[in-house]
């Protein structure tokens, strides 16, 4: 018997795309995505968001805990009317007794979107060879492409004076992690000012910054990377990450000690910032590490603003990616399955 080769559906067009990180798409397409993000955020607050994920379901693999990332995919997929699916490594046999070109080739013939939080980014690109439906890059090693949503989204809720994204200066605090990484790029896209803080052994790798040279030439955007916390008068966004990660336990001490006091968020520093400068922290926070509870209260933080818009984030990626890339089926298709089923049951 011959098998279909690709998604049970044969609803995804031609042109079916990926989120691994945002630098793959156009400001345009961008700008789209949170132009949605708007009209579901305000269709929120009215408790009125139409059902755009109807009978649709989203995989969730998730081989690292997550709090932000997991619900707000989940709650996302319910309020559009559809299904999110927690996948962790002991819920399936991904890579274990499955191959991860199986698993995705598997998925993608029941779900319409797959989502995926990995240790290694090797997963995620594997996944997005063999999956016939979008895969989306909940976080790797490398990017992370949907917090950078819901952080230009917030930054731009929060802009004061009628400036644009391209007229601000933002500074990230910390090593070059995926977050930094992902604002560098996205920065430089969006023709902002971006800027590394922190000590010269963790700066971005030199990569990067050739990648993010490119991006500028293109939209005037420019970076600084320096170890020089002054330079914090010049920014209006200052954004704080832990200075470790899950997987950097044995260098915590080291890292603390390289990093605590200078480049530690407190009060202090912020009042060092440009006037109406904003504190954004993709969050979990260690409040006695990278920033205080103080600053992290302040009234300059939108943290958990930028938090609340993961959720707007991920209802807008919902809805942009089944919609963009898939056909809807029209009401003659649908109109006609049901007849035929309808009409095979009553003989039963
Ligand atoms: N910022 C972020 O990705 O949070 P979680 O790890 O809780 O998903």
């Amino acid at each position: 018997m011959k098998l279909p080769s690709s998604s049970a559906t044969n609803l995804h067009k031609e042109n079916m795309r990926h989120m691994i990180g945002m630098k793959d798409f156009t400001t345009q397409e961008m700008d789209d995505m949170m132009e949605l993000m708007t009209m579901l955020k305000d269709a929120r607050r009215d408790n009125a968001i139409p059902p755009l994920f109807k009978d649709k379901s989203v995989a969730m693999i998730f081989e690292a805990g997550s709090t932000r990332t997991r619900v707000s995919f989940e709650v996302a997929a319910t309020l559009l009317g559809g299904h999110g699916l927690f996948l962790s490594p002991r819920d399936i046999h991904l890579g274990a007794k499955e191959s991860i070109d199986d698993t995705a080739r598997v998925l993608s013939r029941m779900c319409d979107i797959v989502m995926a939080r990995t240790n290694d980014p090797e997963t995620v690109d594997a996944l997005c060879r063999m999956s016939t439906v979008p895969v989306i890059n909940g976080l790797d090693t490398r990017f992370h492409p949907t917090q950078m949503l819901a952080d230009l989204f917030t930054i731009k809720e929060h802009i004061t004076d009628g400036r644009k994204l391209s007229d601000l200066t933002l500074a990230f605090m910390g090593d070059a992690t995926d977050v930094c990484r992902s604002l560098l790029l996205t920065c430089s896209k969006y023709g902002m000012k971006f800027k590394q803080i922190g000590p010269v052994k963790y700066q971005m790798q030199q990569e990067w910054l050739d990648l993010a040279d490119e991006l500028c030439k293109e939209s005037g955007g420019s970076y600084e990377i320096t170890d020089d916390v002054n330079k914090v008068s010049e920014c209006d966004v200052i954004y704080g990450d832990s200075f470790y990660w899950v997987t950097q336990m044995d260098e915590k001490a080291e890292r603390l000690a390289a990093f605590m006091p200078d480049y530690v968020i407190t009060e202090e520093l912020m009042a060092k910032a440009k006037p109406g400068a904003m504190l954004l922290h993709c969050l979990p926070a260690n409040d006695k590490e990278e920033v205080t509870r103080e600053a992290l209260e302040g009234a300059y933080s939108v943290a958990f603003d930028e938090a609340e818009n993961r959720l707007t984030a991920q209802m807008a990626i919902l809805v942009y990616f089944t919609h963009k890339f898939s056909s809807q089926p029209s009401e003659e298709t649908l109109k006609k399955h049901s007849e035929r089923i309808t009409g095979f049951l009553k003989q039963l």
